[in-house]
């Protein structure tokens, strides 16, 4: 096991907790995804695992030993890529590397080769020689990634890494996110709000509201959870807030929410309510009806009663 949080809680002065009863692992290899709305626990949850934080109790392990942030030697085996930028933009790319490199105890031939390797891993070695200052915001991204690589950590812990970054950037990271898991014994932590990437890389999910895991496991495993309960979609041309109550009061009716103009109806199984749907909807002009597989963002209103689309709790 690389990462073992036991029964962790974490209060920030004295306050409310930001860690409440939290149980997270990983093992060798393993890409882990942590997901969550803002201000559920996961850059805490990481600060602890990194030894960033002390924790108020519960336990922390890391390789095998307890953890207390003072132990060097583990920290080198962790590569943590943070949610703000941590690079210097008056240094070119290549200088940030070095600098970090440097950091870790890398040093002459060594750290230029791995330089190489890791200008080419993040795509960045045709502007390597550039300043940061002059880069999109998706490319300082991968900078910023690549400088928590160059001393092949066994473990990379990467915090919400395509946050406001463009669609090509974004699909840069995750493929190679995917490509480092293929290639190497290497854990990943990848924590994210966006529920369509942790679905695309993870081996496993972890589901975090409010400083505790509330569900976890392969992405079947979760889906699995809700497996039985019917969706059912009705696109219309004017939607209204009373009929989306009305579908609500319905007996067979679990949840319901609207989107744009599309109602999103879950049902228990195996109950026939299209009709009474139908009757609700009265002379609104429907434009389509579909049924639809569950996905993680279900799974995740049916255990929280909040939707997590984009960071937006509604
Ligand atoms: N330094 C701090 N002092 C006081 N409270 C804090 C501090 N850091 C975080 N918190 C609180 O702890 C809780 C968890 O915050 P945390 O940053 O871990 O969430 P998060 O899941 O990383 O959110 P986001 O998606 O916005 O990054 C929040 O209620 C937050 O306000
Ligand atoms: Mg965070």
């Amino acid at each position: 096991m690389i990462v073992q949080l036991n029964d962790v809680i974490k209060r920030y002065q004295q306050k409310r907790l930001a860690l409440d009863h939290l149980d997270f692992d990983v093992n060798k290899g393993e890409v882990v995804g942590l997901l969550g709305p803002n201000g559920a626990g996961k850059t805490t949850a990481i600060k602890t695992i990194v030894g960033l934080e002390d924790i108020d109790e519960g336990s922390v392990k890391i390789f095998g030993q307890t953890h207390n942030g003072k132990n060097q030697a583990v920290k080198k085996r962790i590569g943590l890529v943070t949610q703000e930028l941590t690079i210097y933009e008056d240094l070119s790319a290549y200088e940030n590397l070095l600098f970090f490199g440097k950091l870790y105890g890398l040093r002459g031939d060594a750290l230029k080769k791995r330089i190489e390797e890791v200008s080419k891993l993040i795509g960045l070695e045709e502007r390597i020689h550039d300043k940061p200052s002059r880069y999109s915001g998706g490319m300082k991204r991968r900078l910023n990634i690549g400088c928590a690589l160059l001393h092949e950590p066994e473990l990379i812990i990467m915090d919400e890494p395509t946050v406001g970054i463009d669609p090509q950037s974004r699909n840069y990271i995750l493929e190679f996110v995917k490509t480092l898991a293929k290639d190497s014994d290497t854990a990943i932590i990848y924590t994210s709000h966006y529920i369509e990437e942790v679905e695309a890389i993870a081996d496993r999910i972890f589901i975090i509201d409010e400083g505790h895991i509330i569900a976890k496991g392969t992405l079947d495993d979760l889906i699995a959870k809700i497996k039985g309960d019917h969706h059912t979609m009705i696109s219309v041309d004017i939607p209204s807030k009373k009929t989306l109550e009305t579908f609500k009061a319905m007996d067979d009716v679990k949840d319901a929410s609207l989107k744009d103009s599309t109602y999103h109806i879950v049902t228990l199984p195996g109950v026939n309510v299209l009709d009474a749907f139908l009757k609700t909807l009265g002379d609104t002009k429907i434009l389509q009806v579909y049924d639809k597989q569950p996905n993680l963002e279900d799974v995740f209103l049916m255990l929280t009663g909040k939707r997590l689309r984009d960071g937006e709790v509604t």
